[in-house]
Parts: structure tokens; sequence; C-alpha cells
């Protein structure tokens, strides 16, 4: 396989063309095309079951679309495997928390380093002299930042299921950047959680989207209009699988589709701030 390029800061990281995925009868994507900047917050919304998290599983590898093409970085990825993919740098967290909940945050944090990695720990632990070495200081390095990134200094040792669930989705997410990814896949980071929590999580994107340190690419699903209008670049709106519109958030906001998709739901604009 040729290298793969890197894209600049504006440059394509991300592009599905034409994406199919069904599940018997159900088209759960139909033909979806998306790209996605380097630097950017690109967010997906619309209703439920519109197909949301079916993309980001297409995007990861979890599934793999019987149409279509998937490209990171200017290569096909679509036979990628997802532990393939998290080495590419494509990390993400889920719908529904995956956390060992018995052991610490900490642990979880290190954890997220090999979950993807189809070698693991086991090869991790042949790894010898100094590249060992290197591997360790490092990885204690990342653990540091997110530890500081995310403010979770007084819950390191502490076991995930004690902890509340505002911060489990916290230890997610540090789950997901212990990877020290380049594109970031969030699937609804927000849910759940109460007013204060929201405004520190969608400061915690910010930061990781905005902070040299980081600069991820994000890739968010969200319900919550009033944190995606605010913070996103571009937003796509999906529903039956099928893309309604795309464009920055004030584009998308005036669409006459866009609210009538959402018709029935929550007021678009309910929640703006
Ligand atoms: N593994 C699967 N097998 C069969 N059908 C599936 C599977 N995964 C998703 N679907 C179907 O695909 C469609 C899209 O589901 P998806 O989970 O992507 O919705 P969503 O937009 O994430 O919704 P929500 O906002 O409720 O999370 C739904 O009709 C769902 O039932
Ligand atoms: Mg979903």
């Amino acid at each position: 396989m040729p290298p793969y390029s890197e894209p600049k800061e504006g440059e394509t990281l991300l592009k599905l063309n034409d994406v199919h995925m069904r599940f018997g009868k159900v088209a759960a994507l139909a033909g979806v095309d998306i790209e996605v900047k380097k630097g950017e917050i690109h967010s997906i919304i619309g209703p439920n079951g519109a197909g949301k998290t079916v993309m980001m599983n297409c995007i990861n590898g979890l599934y793999k679309p019987q149409q279509g093409e998937i490209h990171f970085k200017g290569q096909k990825i679509n036979d990628l495997k997802p532990y393939r993919r998290a080495e590419l740098g494509i990390s993400r967290t889920f719908q529904k928390i995956e956390l060992f909940g018995g052991m610490s945050v900490l642990d979880n944090i290190r954890l997220g380093r090999h979950i993807h990695l189809k070698s693991g720990i086991i090869s991790g632990a042949l790894y010898v002299g100094r590249t060992k070495r290197e591997e360790i200081s490092s990885r204690r390095f990342i653990e540091e930042e997110i530890i500081d990134l995310l403010e979770i200094e007084s819950i390191r040792h502490k076991t995930v299921h004690m902890l509340p669930y505002g911060l489990q989705k916290r230890v997610e997410l540090g789950r997901a950047l212990a990877l020290n990814p380049e594109l970031l896949l969030l699937d609804e980071p927000l849910a759940g959680l109460n007013l204060e929590e929201v405004e520190d999580m969608a400061r915690f994107i910010l930061d990781i989207n905005e902070e040299d340190r980081w600069k991820v690419t994000c890739i968010l699903v969200e319900h919550d209009m009033g944190v995606v209008m605010d913070i996103s670049h571009q937003v796509f709106v999906l529903n039956f699988g099928n893309k309604i519109t795309d464009g920055t958030p004030e584009e998308v906001q005036n669409n006459p589709d866009v609210i009538k998709a959402y018709l029935g739901e929550e007021d678009l604009y309910a929640t703006r701030r």
C-alpha cells in the first residue's frame, strides 16, 4: 500500500464516498458522502435511528459497508480492521460507556492504548531494551497529559464503577485519547450529563481540538443542539441513512428540511445558548 499522505490543516483527512450499510431490509446508510477536514469539529446530527452510530462504526471499522469507499489520508481503508485503523490514528468513544468497571481510572486509560491494537499487551511485553523504555516513558507522559487535561487527578486511583456516570464519561474520553489519535469519533459524549458536566465536556472537546498539544480532528455525534451549534465547524444532517444537508451551523439551522426532520423531536433552537 502506498504511504498515507499527511494532510495539512484544512485539507481532507477523512472522506466517505457513496457509503451503503444495510442490515437485511434496513438501509442504515443509503449512499452517504462526507468530507472531514483536518482540524475540524464535524458534527453529525439526526433523529434516533438515523444511522449516526452506524456511520461511526463504518469509519472505525466495526462495520464493513457493502458499497462505497472510506478514505483516510487519501488511502482507502475499507478493508482495514478496527485495530489497524486505530494504529493509523482513529480512536473513539461509545454511546454506551465501554470501560472496565472493576479497574482503576488510570488502568482504563492505560488500556486505551492497547484495546484496539491487535497485538496489545502481549506484544507490548515483548518490546525490549531502548524501544521499550521509550515506549514506556512516552506512555507515562501521555497519561499525565490526559489526567491534567480532563482534571481527573483526584480520581486516578478510584475504581471506575464507583464513579458517578458523568465522571465515567470523562474517563472514557481519556481512554480514547490514550491512543494519541488524529481523528476522534465521539458518539454522544454529552448524553446523560447534567448541565455543569455538559459544559465541562464541551470545553474538553474544544481543548482537544484547539490546543497545540492535541489538535485532534473530531467527529461528534450529539443530540444537544446548543453545544453542536456552538462548537462545530461543520454540521452534517442525517435522516433515514441519507444526508439531508451539511454546512456551517448557521447554514444548517436555517435549512427548512432540517427543521422538518426535527419536528416532533426537541425544538432545534430550544437548547441554543
Ligand atoms: N447491528 C445491527 N443490526 C441490525 N440493524 C442495525 C444494527 N445497527 C444498527 N441497526 C439499524 O440501523 C439503523 C440506524 O441505527 P443507528 O444506531 O446508527 O442510529 P442512530 O442515528 O445512532 O440513533 P440514536 O440517536 O438513537 O443513537 C436503525 O434502524 C438500527 O436499528
Ligand atoms: Mg446512536
